[in-house]
């Protein structure tokens, strides 16, 4: 027999369903709530509501959980690499060498951005946010690409693999033309027999005349960065990227909202404030100890940045192999980063405070991306776009879910009205 919850609401009692995930996780449904008792369920933040049922990404935050598709991410750290972990979180299940092809084809052939749409990325001062820039880019995409977003679902389903393939691809040669604009350098065209990360690393940094040719080690720890960063369940980004969907949004549409949301400093942004928090111990010479004292204070813009999770309560996995990572890679490309030592020497000293331990705040996914990415030569502010190129497939994977969901509803949230109550309109002549 299904489960049910019951809820006692003025003597009367209102049964809720109970759903069940795969991994015994447990939720009470409470869609008939407001409509059967006049209340409903307030959770300011979402921290405590299901939005959705996903069958992409498993996270379990007390026990340092992340798993895609079902595959635990140090087996993917470890063994695959960003595009294969791309077609995973896309598609499912990991591809066979004929799928594998196919894909990696797909999104070679459609690297190169049009014309027309670089005279955009010039529009801006090149002072501009880099994110800013990115998500304008996104969001002008299906002006190119209009038979790919119609902003109906089954035509846009069936050529999903297409707006994928643009989506993942051209994100990624924007980031690097973003960069490119900024110094003032010209764009440098996408190399079909390039893989992904080598593709990038090459229009991000070739010289007139002069190829850039990543080292294997570059390119491996670019895959892995990005990697890393593929998916992350129902994340503040994801989740705009899903609420937006659900209005029949196409994927280009939703996934610039989701580049924007990323942005903040609370999220995708943090890996920047972290480097510049690090930067600025350097500078003072100080070890950390004001950071940390300030930390304390309980002032939200004073927090230790990449620092503590909304769900993480254990630790952060991907911190464990990024922060292991860390050190190869820095060791391998020969390059000594001062800022990494004083991010080890804080993390020992906040692990050790009362204040983080018994809040369960520990080292998140941004407090070491930084250092690598700047070992690999990425601009500080950069960042963010590297982590949106990474977050791609996620945004991806979690669009089509919503468009394919034939039971979906357009996302649209309650709310408890704290305001004025009904007074009347004054005629201006009479207000004091
Ligand atoms: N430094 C100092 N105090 C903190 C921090 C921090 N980094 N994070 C949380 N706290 C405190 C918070 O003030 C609260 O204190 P109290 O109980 O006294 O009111 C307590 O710890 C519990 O906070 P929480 O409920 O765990 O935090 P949250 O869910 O509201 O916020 C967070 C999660 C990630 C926004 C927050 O930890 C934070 O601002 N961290 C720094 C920014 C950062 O590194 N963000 C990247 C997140 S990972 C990448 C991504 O997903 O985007």
């Amino acid at each position: 027999m299904a489960k049910t919850a019951s809820l006692k609401l003025d003597d009367k009692e209102y049964p809720l369903p109970i759903i069940e995930g795969t991994e015994g996780e447990k939720a009470i449904d409470t869609r008939t709530l407001r409509a059967a008792s006049g209340y409903i369920a307030y959770d300011q933040g979402y921290g405590n509501t299901g939005s959705c049922e996903s069958k992409i990404t498993f996270l379990d935050g007390d026990n340092g959980i992340l798993r895609h598709r079902g595959y635990p991410i140090d087996q993917l750290a470890n063994q695959s690499d960003f595009v294969e972990t791309a077609y995973l979180v896309i598609y499912g299940d990991l591809p066979n060498q004929a799928r594998r092809k196919e894909f990696g084809l797909l999104l070679r052939k459609n690297a190169a951005v049009e014309t027309q749409m670089q005279k955009i990325l010039e529009g801006f001062p090149t002072n501009a946010s880099p994110m800013a820039m990115l998500s304008a880019l996104v969001s002008a995409l299906p002006a190119y690409h209009a038979d790919l977003a119609t902003n109906n679902f089954e035509k846009d389903l069936q050529n999903f693999d297409l707006a994928a393939a643009v989506a993942m691809s051209k994100i990624r040669t924007f980031v690097a033309m973003i960069y490119r604009y900024q110094k003032g350098l010209p764009f440098i065209f996408p190399k079909q027999e390039l893989p992904f990360c080598d593709n990038f690393l090459h229009m991000m940094f070739s010289e007139p005349y002069k190829d850039y040719i990543a080292m294997p080690e570059v390119a491996k720890a670019l895959n892995l960065l990005l990697l890393l960063h593929a998916d992350h369940e129902q994340n503040c980004s994801t989740s705009t990227v899903r609420m937006v969907g659900s209005s029949a949004a196409n994927l280009f549409t939703s996934i610039s909202a989701g580049i924007c949301a990323l942005s903040g400093p609370l999220h995708g942004g943090a890996n920047v404030a972290v480097m510049q928090m690090l930067q600025s111990i350097h500078d003072e010479g100080d070890d950390g100890t004001r950071f940390i004292a300030a930390a304390k204070s309980g002032s939200k813009s004073n927090r230790l940045m990449g620092f503590g999770h909304a769900v993480y309560r254990n630790f952060d996995p991907r911190a464990k192999i990024i922060g292991d990572a860390c050190d190869t890679v820095l060791r391998k490309l020969g390059v000594e980063d001062p800022l990494l030592v004083i991010a080890k020497n804080l993390e020992q000293a906040a692990l050790k405070d009362e204040y983080f331990v018994t809040r369960k705040l520990y080292p998140n996914v941004d407090f070491y991306s930084g250092i690598i990415m700047r070992a690999l030569g990425i601009p500080m502010n950069m960042f963010t776009t590297m982590f949106a190129i990474g977050r791609a497939p996620g945004y991806i994977a979690n669009w089509r879910e919503v468009a394919s969901n034939p039971k979906g509803r357009i996302y649209r949230p309650r709310q408890v009205y704290v305001g004025v109550t009904k007074r009347d309109y004054v005629p201006m002549a009479q207000r004091g």
